[in-house]
């Protein structure tokens, strides 16, 4: 992608070198625009180096390709770090008297901000309103952090580190083929209680459900996502406008709360592990060592929700499963999971190899997922959340195929 990053008047503008490397890596096309202030920080070879683009400020340079407006309009995203409180108010009233100005002008790409400046300087009405403007003008606006600033002060005013304006550039760049979808995920992994402090459980973390969560709400769905016992660190990730959090301890709540959800659901998600049996009688007190042997735990089995799921959808409805599975080798893996695909009925199964080292609790995955007739419709590996793309990908497939 065409990444421009401004870089206006502050003293960050140091910490923008390291952003401008991590979109590089990331393997963007990055062009820097610096005002003449920000290059009273950092030089322009530090920025030609380090872009690999050429730098200028001035309209007036290469004047041949058009490049006051020729830089906004093919970009795909347009970031300013840090943003001084003089180029927000500047960029609110649409003044264009440099290449910064112009380039935002003639952009109808993404725009993204980093403020930095002093606490009084953030606090102030002015800025206060100006930023409301840009707000209510879809541009993106990162921090400021609350920390020490130049000159020994604190407060509100510190640009976010290089690190956290990537994340935020990424997932503007992520596409909005999912808007306005309604879908519902299960994640994590259900406890079936034995007494009130122990259950029989698994090892599922809800990393990649939450991350399905996050993927599908970046690209534009309405989420619910119906978490069984997530830690409150995994389900970070899916704070998000979009995404309504339900929470579900065992199969039979999770079964409760995936249909009644997926009543107004277009695609449906059970990435959740679920257990297939659960202790039949519940002790209403702790089981203790006094009554002497060892206590037998009578089992029964609980219901397939999936497959329930699938019995009683909606027409156009899609039912994706998951299927964790602990092969031989690869071929036994998707042999085993055909038949499950068969015997669940979903549109799509998504398979992952588990084990002691693999798949559960970890933050990478590697799957294959299949399709309606047992075909290959998509693989992935890498972190869950470029997993999660990939699932979003055959969900969108399916869609598309469905609608003829
Ligand atoms: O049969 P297995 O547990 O491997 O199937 C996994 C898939 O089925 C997952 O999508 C899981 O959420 C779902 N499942 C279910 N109800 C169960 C067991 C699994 O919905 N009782």
């Amino acid at each position: 992608m065409n990444i421009v990053v401004s870089v206006t008047g502050g003293i960050a503008a140091y910490k923008t070198v390291h952003l401008v490397r991590l979109l590089i890596k990331a393997g963007h096309d990055v062009t820097v625009v610096p005002t003449e202030d920000a290059l009273r920080f950092v030089g322009t070879p530090t920025w030609e180096a380090i872009s690999r683009n050429p730098v200028t400020t001035s309209v007036h340079d290469d004047v041949a390709r058009v490049r006051h407006v020729a830089l906004g309009q093919n970009a795909d995203l347009v970031i300013v770090a840090p943003a001084t409180a003089n180029s927000i108010a500047k960029m609110t009233a649409g003044i264009a008297d440099d290449l910064f100005g112009t380039t935002l002008l003639a952009t109808e790409a993404p725009v993204l901000i980093a403020p930095a400046m002093h606490a009084e300087m953030w606090r102030h009405p002015a800025t206060q309103a100006n930023i409301a403007t840009l707000r209510t003008r879809g541009v993106s606006i990162v921090g400021p952090a609350d920390g020490e600033l130049a000159g020994g002060d604190s407060g509100p005013g510190r640009m976010s580190e290089p690190e956290e304006i990537l994340d935020a550039a990424l997932a503007l760049l992520v596409p909005r083929d999912l808007d306005g979808l309604k879908v519902a995920i299960s994640a994590g992994g259900t406890r079936e209680p034995i007494d009130p402090v122990r259950f029989l459980g698994n090892r599922s973390s809800g990393r990649q459900g939450t991350a399905l969560a996050a993927e599908a709400a970046a690209r534009g769905a309405e989420v619910v996502l119906v978490a069984a016992n997530i830690s409150a660190d995994v389900l970070a990730e899916a704070q998000h406008p979009s995404i309504l959090i339900r929470h579900a301890g065992s199969a039979a709540e999770l079964s409760a709360t995936m249909k009644e959800v997926a009543a107004d659901a277009a695609v449906v998600i059970m990435a959740a592990a679920v257990a297939d049996y659960r202790p039949v009688t519940v002790s209403d007190r702790k089981l203790t060592k006094e009554g002497g042997g060892v206590p037998a735990i009578e089992l029964a089995e609980n219901e397939d929700i999936v497959a329930a799921l699938v019995s009683t959808r909606r027409p156009g409805q899609i039912i994706v499963g998951f299927a964790a599975e602990t092969p031989e080798d690869e071929q036994e893996m998707l042999a085993r999971a055909r038949r499950k695909q068969q015997r669940k009925g979903v549109d799509l199964l998504v398979v992952n190899e588990v084990g002691w080292e693999r798949g559960f609790e970890r933050a990478d995955n590697a799957v294959h997922i299949l399709g309606q007739d047992g075909a290959e419709a998509g693989s992935a590996s890498g972190s869950k959340r470029e997993v999660a793309g990939a699932v979003w990908n055959a969900v969108n497939a399916v869609r598309s195929r469905w609608r003829g």
